[in-house]
């Protein structure tokens, strides 16, 4: 898979959902089903998309003990999508145990990648709230790092960190970057913020936009402008 921008689908109906994709008349874009449509409409909105021809990142963010997330992670393989995720604040024993889990009796299986430290995270709220006195980047490349080593394809970061992930874990390392903005539009609850084109020239693997394409008065122009940005 290339560089690809996923669109954050952030809706709390399948309804709702492919009422929103119908707008992009047979373009499939690379989606994400998060909490919110999972939760709401269990596994059955995944096949829907996928019947569609839609790329899935389910973004689940698993963070349990290691048995728990590897019989989880069971479940979520035969749901055939691309691109899964955990926390890497679950330890590495526990990414060990969701590789495991999600690897098919022939080997395939989809992408695994760690959520670092949400992007909707500062460093204030990582000292006072979490008691981790180390600097942002430090924390970041170090779950990365124990990411990799757990086998697992990347990270989930802040498109600021990419480059330094690349650095340490290697290019082929996957740097999965939220918290990405239009310069001309509005950050909400996100900290640590680039927009498509910085996070294309810092080197991001695949950008995830949710807000600035589906609140966007015409979300397919948004899309347009995010790939024009990113990909081409
Ligand atoms: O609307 P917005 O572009 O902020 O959406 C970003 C999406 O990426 C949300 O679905 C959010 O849950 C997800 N995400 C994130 N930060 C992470 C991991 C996932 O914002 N570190």
């Amino acid at each position: 898979m290339g560089k690809d921008v996923i669109i954050a689908c952030d809706f709390p109906t399948a309804e709702t959902t492919l009422h929103f994709l119908d707008r992009f008349q047979g373009r499939k874009p690379f989606v994400k089903i998060g909490m919110e449509l999972f939760y709401g409409e269990g596994p059955e909105v995944v096949r829907q998309l996928r019947r569609r021809g839609h790329r899935i990142f389910l973004d689940l963010k698993l963070h349990d003990i290691p048995n728990t997330v590897k019989k989880a992670m069971s479940v979520l393989r035969d749901l055939d999508v691309d691109l899964v995720n955990v926390h890497a604040s679950g330890t590495v024993r526990m990414m060990e145990a969701a590789l495991e889990g999600l690897t098919r009796p022939d080997g395939s299986r989809p992408l695994l990648v760690a959520v670092t430290q949400l992007t909707s995270t500062d460093q204030q709220a990582l000292e006072k709230d979490l008691l981790i006195e180390k600097p942002m980047e430090d924390v970041v490349l170090h779950y990365a790092l124990n990411a990799r080593r757990a086998g697992l394809d990347g990270v989930v970061c802040s498109p600021l960190e990419a480059a330094k992930v690349h650095e340490a874990c290697g290019p082929s390392f996957l740097a999965v970057t939220p918290g990405v903005r239009f310069p001309d539009g509005d950050a909400g609850d996100q900290k640590r913020v680039l927009s498509p084109a910085q996070a294309k020239s810092i080197g991001s693997d695949y950008i995830v936009v949710g807000r600035p394409v589906t609140a966007a008065e015409d979300p397919v122009a948004a899309y347009e402008r995010c790939c024009a940005e990113f990909i081409d």
